[in-house]
């Protein structure tokens, strides 16, 4: 089979490095790839959310399958262009995509059809939002309605600065269109925890489960990210936790999407609390998570693209369970200096051929870029270190080991990445 996998990221790295393991596979493509996918696939420069561009190019390599990482590409329908050409694509179509861009249409599904979540209420004007804030009081989180690369989400602790936040959303327009309309909605406390599953809508196959680590810095401080670390499996969801989240959470929200006419193809992931009441759900993601897939797909010992496949049929019945390695599996994350905020690139990165070296190690590039006969850094997360140990102990310190051996200018990465495990 001829496979193209649409992103750039750690994710999509992961993605190709376990597609290339198939059987099924002959030629991987990436768009736009980065300095490491180079090295297994054949990166192509179109951009993820270029949906036309990509399809032009599946129709003339006839490629047999499409991997969508990023949900820009899904919400603006790449799935459904795919579909109408006649390609195979994994990853929903835009009207199930609007689980994750719209967080207005995730939160009223949810109250449809009883998802446990946080309490909250819709605003599309900021006078009547800074009100309710002074009504409820704090903490309360304030959230954009729309995409915001990971930062249309505050928690605030003040009135002021979720006042602050309604602001510069609704009045600043700092995300655009994504926050004309907002939810405030109630804080809730817990640990947390992410829920990946693959469906075609009929089956639910679920992957392993994983923890990821939000802030910047140790010990949860500093902004939020797109992840800085990840690890799987995840104790804290015991069996009857993991059934609970399935029962309450995955099958109502894909029976609640189906009974609005929306079939969900591709994978589920569900952020969720554990809260004291149960688990609630922070929000639904459209995609693989990023940096759980690097931590998850290490651990899978199926075939990633039979599963694929089966999906886009809908035939996933045929699947059912997937094999796993029991060791878990820990990925930490180097990032540019800066990052979340402003960063600089074209840091030259060294120590990766030592890394890879160790047993067990794989390390994923997320923005990185291949100059000449070097890797240098092109992005605020650069780089996904990940390693598998016959405890949870022994996988954080190969990490770190691995970690250890590279270096680039301004380096930066959370030392306590799994530690709460
Ligand atoms: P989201 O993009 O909705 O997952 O939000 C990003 C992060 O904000 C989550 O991973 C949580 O750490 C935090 N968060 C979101 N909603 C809530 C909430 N209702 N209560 C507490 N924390 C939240
Ligand atoms: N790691 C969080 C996400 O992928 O949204």
């Amino acid at each position: 089979m001829r496979i193209l996998v649409v992103g750039s990221g750690g994710r999509e790295h992961a993605l190709v490095w376990k597609i290339a393991q198939s059987k099924l596979v002959d030629k991987i493509f990436c768009a736009p790839g980065n300095g490491g996918i180079a090295q297994i696939a054949e990166c192509i420069d179109i951009k993820a959310d270029d949906d036309c561009a990509l399809v032009e190019f599946a129709l003339k390599e006839k490629i047999d399958l499409t991997v969508v990482g990023p949900e820009a590409a899904l919400s603006i329908g790449i799935a459904d262009l795919f579909e109408k050409s006649g390609l195979k694509i994994f990853g929903p179509c835009k009207q199930a995509a609007r689980l994750e861009a719209s967080k207005i249409f995730s939160k009223e599904l949810m109250a449809k059809y009883k998802v446990p979540t946080a309490r909250f209420q819709i605003f599309d004007n900021p006078y009547s939002a800074k009100k309710y804030i002074e009504e409820i009081g704090v903490p309360c989180v304030v959230k954009a309605d729309g995409l915001a690369a990971g930062k249309g989400v505050v928690v605030a602790q003040s009135v002021e600065e979720a006042k602050i936040a309604v602001a510069s959303m609704m009045e600043n327009k700092v995300f655009g269109y994504a926050g004309e309309n907002i939810i405030i909605e109630e804080c809730l406390s817990g640990q947390e925890a992410s829920i990946l599953v693959i469906t075609d809508s009929k089956e639910v196959v679920a992957l392993a489960t994983s923890q990821d680590h939000k802030r910047v810095f140790d010990y949860d401080q500093g902004p939020n990210t797109g992840g800085m670390g990840a690890y799987s499996p995840a104790p804290v969801v015991t069996p009857g936790i993991l059934k609970e989240i399935k029962e309450k959470i995955i099958y109502r929200a894909i029976d609640g999407l189906a009974k609005e006419g929306i079939d969900y193809r591709g994978v589920l992931y569900a952020g969720i609390m554990l809260t004291k009441e149960g688990p609630k759900t922070l929000e639904f993601n459209v995609r693989f998570g990023d940096p759980e897939t690097e931590a998850i797909l290490p651990r899978l010992k199926s075939d990633l693209v039979e599963v694929m496949l089966a999906t886009v049929e809908g035939k996933l019945n045929k699947v059912r369970t997937l094999e796993w390695d029991s060791r878990p599996c820990v990925c930490v994350v180097c990032a540019s200096k800066g990052y979340p905020g402003d960063y600089s690139k074209d840091k030259e990165i060294t120590g990766l051929d030592e890394a890879a070296k160790i047993k067990d190690v794989v390390v994923f590039h997320a923005g990185t870029k291949k100059t000449g006969d070097k890797i240098v850094t092109n992005g605020g997360r650069v780089l996904g270190v990940t390693a598998l140990g016959g405890t949870i102990k022994e996988a954080i310190s190969k990490t770190y080991e691995a970690v250890g051996k590279i270096n680039f200018e301004g380096m930066h990465y959370r030392k306590d990445i799994a530690s709460k495990s």
